[in-house]
């Protein structure tokens, strides 16, 4: 094995360099070493390559990946669910919670909420170096929170990020008590993010589920991902037609719950619009500041009575019921692995990152040779 490990830098918009560091021949007590598999693109990836929004460069990025434990500290006996990791597992990684905050203290159970809260792929340089998962090695710290998946095929491991990120707006959309079998569904938007929305609720018997979004390609997809009803806006040039289209399957009245999943605020303004009085909205489109965006109180919220709920990434405790919820996808025919549209070696990461920023496909890859 050589005894270099190759990292793919950010070092400034859409430039990548790559380095090379020593692979850490021990680690600490505490700490493992991955070597990387494959790790998705993310829409947040897309925004550093083009802007740097987080000021991260020089940055190894990439958050969505998986990899093999190829060395183990002699603490290390258990994963965060509590099931044994040895050397050759599988694992994917989840967050490193600061420990110190109101919510690392006080709420536990919402570690999401953690005001300084490490994600490997999202993390400063530093002497370490072997930081995100667009390289070959990883270094996994002290008190981060990681699981073993070596029962998941490399395609679903690849996915487990973003399905997290759905399973846990589904998880607080339950909270609003309105989501049951019988719920008549919208999702706003079909990125990978709606598309593993879908799969959820499907998982979950919701067989009602009305999709919009802008590109054809993406809603026939959709359809395949069990969705009843598919609009595309661009084809109204006026909101008020699709919106008394949309209504149409829903007994002119509107959905039951609505997920908007875009990060456009001309969207999330539309969302409103789509919910019945006394239903519900979950807004997950907004990893990043999408500016402000139009609401009007009284129509939008008071006179509908709306039950909102906002989802910020996830816990650790919603991935195991991702692995369930994947296992469970598959198991009832839902095509997952068709999410992964592109795979690009590490060499051609520049590829990968403008792929993601066109648009073209759904989840872009980047798998080690
Ligand atoms: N809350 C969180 O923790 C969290 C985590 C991850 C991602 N996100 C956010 O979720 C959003 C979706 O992620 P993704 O990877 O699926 O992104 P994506 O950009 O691939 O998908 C967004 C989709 O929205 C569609 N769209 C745009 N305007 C629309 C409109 N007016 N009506 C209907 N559809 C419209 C686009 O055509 C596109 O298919 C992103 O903005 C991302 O920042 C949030
Ligand atoms: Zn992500
Ligand atoms: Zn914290």
């Amino acid at each position: 094995m050589s005894k270099k490990a190759k990292l793919a830098f950010l070092t400034a918009p859409k430039t990548f360099e790559f380095r090379e560091f020593d692979i850490p021949e021990t680690v600490g007590d505490d700490e493992m070493l991955v070597k990387v598999e494959a790790c998705g693109v993310c829409g947040t990836d897309g925004h550093e390559y083009l802007r740097d929004p987080f000021g991260l460069c020089p940055v190894v990025l990439g958050h969505e990946g998986t990899g093999e434990i190829v060395k183990i500290g002699k603490n290390v006996k258990f994963d965060t669910a509590g099931l044994p990791v040895k050397l050759g597992d599988k694992i994917v990684t989840c967050i490193i919670p600061c420990g110190e905050c109101d919510a690392c203290k006080n709420t536990p159970a919402r570690t999401n909420l953690c005001e300084h809260c490490g994600i490997y792929g999202l993390m400063p340089d530093d002497d370490v170096h072997l930081n995100g998962y667009f390289g070959q090695y990883l270094v996994i710290r002290k008190n981060s929170t990681f699981f073993n998946v070596s029962d998941l095929s490399l395609d679903m491991r690849i996915l487990v990020e973003p399905a997290t990120v759905a399973v846990h707006c589904v998880e607080r959309a339950k909270t609003t008590g309105l989501l049951n079998f019988a719920t008549k569904v919208l999702v706003q938007g079909c990125g990978p993010i709606g598309l593993l929305v879908i799969s959820v609720l499907r998982t979950m018997g919701i067989e009602n589920i009305t999709v919009v979004d802008g590109n054809d390609s993406r809603l026939e997809l959709a359809k395949e991902f069990g969705a009843t009803h598919t609009f595309n806006f661009m084809k109204y040039p006026k909101f008020d037609e699709l919106l008394a289209d949309v209504k149409k399957v829903h007994n002119g009245l509107g959905a039951d719950f609505v997920f908007q999943c875009t990060g456009s605020a001309k969207a999330a303004a539309n969302a409103w619009k789509y919910v019945k009085r006394g239903g519900g909205m979950c807004e997950v489109g907004f990893f990043m500041d999408g500016g402000e965006c139009a609401i009007n109180h009284h129509y939008d919220i008071c006179n509908k009575e709306i039950s909102l709920v906002g989802s910020w990434v996830y816990t650790p405790q919603d991935y195991p019921i991702t692995f369930n919820f994947l296992k469970r996808a598959v198991g009832i025919g839902l095509p997952m692995g068709k999410l992964i549209s592109h795979k690009f070696p590490l060499e051609k990461i520049n590829e990968a990152l403008e792929t993601n920023v066109s648009m073209k496909g759904i989840k872009i890859a980047v798998v080690m040779e």
